[in-house]
């Protein structure tokens, strides 16, 4: 016996603290200057480039994005910091990400009418983890009063919906009823901040999902029709941070190659005809046309990528609202992007309509869900 996949709430955590793009202009030219007095002379005698300064045209023209949330400002926006400065937590107290996670799945539990007695599963998807162990959504299991099991997955920005469909096959087959899967993404603790080619790209934030079987549901919900995942390898994105740090020669110091790094250019180039060809091989195998698609969520990255893969998939511009973009507001949340799109956007859809959830990013990874509005 089969059971058919649902989701049936979501939750969003949005930090208190918001970064505009003047204020991260501002804090990083004051940075940039600092740096270029500090090595006046090796940059005379042509040993090391001087930094040039940011600009908020760009930053808009090139990504979209016009503010961020993060868990700390003060640090980021310091000229001598430069990046997120947080607490040290006890081991006997709530972590971060556990504590972002948590609030994020309370709202999708009461969003579907269900308490942590209904969920079987917590399924922690993200791209950071901040510690190797336990697993974080172990903990947010314990926090939540969870029965069941819980594990850690990374699929970088696609974590979500790579998280979604190992939820939604296990629902399916019945080995659990119901899952909760976790995105809680501290992006700004990744970022280099002191590099104006990405120092705008990231922010933080915290999303959940609940799946559980349709006819579980107390109230509408999106039957979960079909997932599909892919990845290809690339060192287009890439971070060297790890376990292995120590162990190696200069592993230790302040290295570019330990935080967020990527080609950009070739990432744009490379991941647009990738997800493009994916979702409309997922549509074709699942007998879903352009014409019956009434929704894109997409990977909340880049402005001018999403305008391209809605054209792409639709055969046509996007009208407004069809595929909705938080990216001006949020950045780049990683794997939570499509999700707070979706929790944003989706509840004016009708019985029978259909959406696509998609995210894409590091590996290269897509991942790809088809739902239809049920109930
Ligand atoms: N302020 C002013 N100028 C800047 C700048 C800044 N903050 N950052 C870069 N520039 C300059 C560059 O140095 C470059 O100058 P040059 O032409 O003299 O070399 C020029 O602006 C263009 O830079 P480039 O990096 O080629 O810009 P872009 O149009 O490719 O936009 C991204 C950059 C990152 C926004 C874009 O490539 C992107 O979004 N790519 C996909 C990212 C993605 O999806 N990643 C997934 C992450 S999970």
């Amino acid at each position: 016996m089969t059971f058919t996949p649902a989701i049936t709430g979501t939750g969003v955590f949005t930090p208190e603290l918001s970064i505009s793009n003047a204020e991260l202009v501002v804090a990083f030219n004051a940075y940039a200057d600092r740096f270029n007095a500090e090595n006046a002379d090796a940059i005379a005698a042509g040993e090391i480039e001087a930094k040039a300064h940011s600009s908020e045209e760009f930053i808009l023209k090139a990504s979209g994005i016009e503010r961020r949330y993060v868990m700390d400002k003060d640090g980021i926006l310091d000229p001598a910091v430069m990046h997120p400065v947080l607490r040290q937590r006890s081991d006997d107290e709530p972590s971060i990400m556990a504590e972002m996670g948590v609030d994020a799945a309370n709202k999708a539990l009461a969003a579907a009418g269900k308490t942590a007695a209904d969920v079987g599963a917590v399924i922690c998807a993200a791209s950071n983890l901040e510690r190797a162990y336990p697993a974080v959504a172990i903990e947010i299991q314990e926090l939540l009063g969870v029965q069941g099991f819980a594990f850690d997955m990374n699929v970088a920005c696609s974590s979500a919906t790579f998280g979604i469909q190992a939820a939604a096959d296990m629902v399916r087959s019945g080995s659990i009823k119901s899952a909760l899967v976790v995105n809680p993404e501290i992006c700004s603790a990744h970022l280099e901040w002191r590099d104006r080619d990405c120092h705008f790209i990231f922010g933080d934030v915290a999303t959940a999902t609940l799946i559980e079987r349709a006819e579980d549901a107390t109230g509408l919900y999106f039957e979960i029709r079909s997932t599909r995942c892919a990845t290809e390898f690339s060192n287009n994105i890439r971070n060297n941070n790890g376990y292995l740090r120590r162990s190696r020669p200069a592993g230790m110091v302040d290295r570019r190659d330990m935080q967020f790094m990527q080609n950009g250019r070739k990432v744009f180039k490379e991941v647009l005809p990738m997800v493009s060809s994916h979702i409309a091989g997922h549509m074709g195998d699942e007998g879903v046309t352009a014409g019956d698609l009434k929704r894109l969520w997409l990977h909340q990255a880049n402005k001018s990528m999403n305008d391209f893969i809605g054209k792409k998939v639709l055969g046509r511009d996007p009208a407004p609202g069809e595929q909705p973009n938080i990216l001006q507001d949020y950045a780049n949340t990683s794997s939570a992007g499509s999700i707070i799109a979706f929790s944003q956007n989706s509840d004016d859809m009708q019985s029978g309509d259909l959406g696509i959830i998609c995210s894409f990013g590091a590996g290269y990874s897509v991942g790809s869900v088809i739902v239809e509005r049920r109930g």
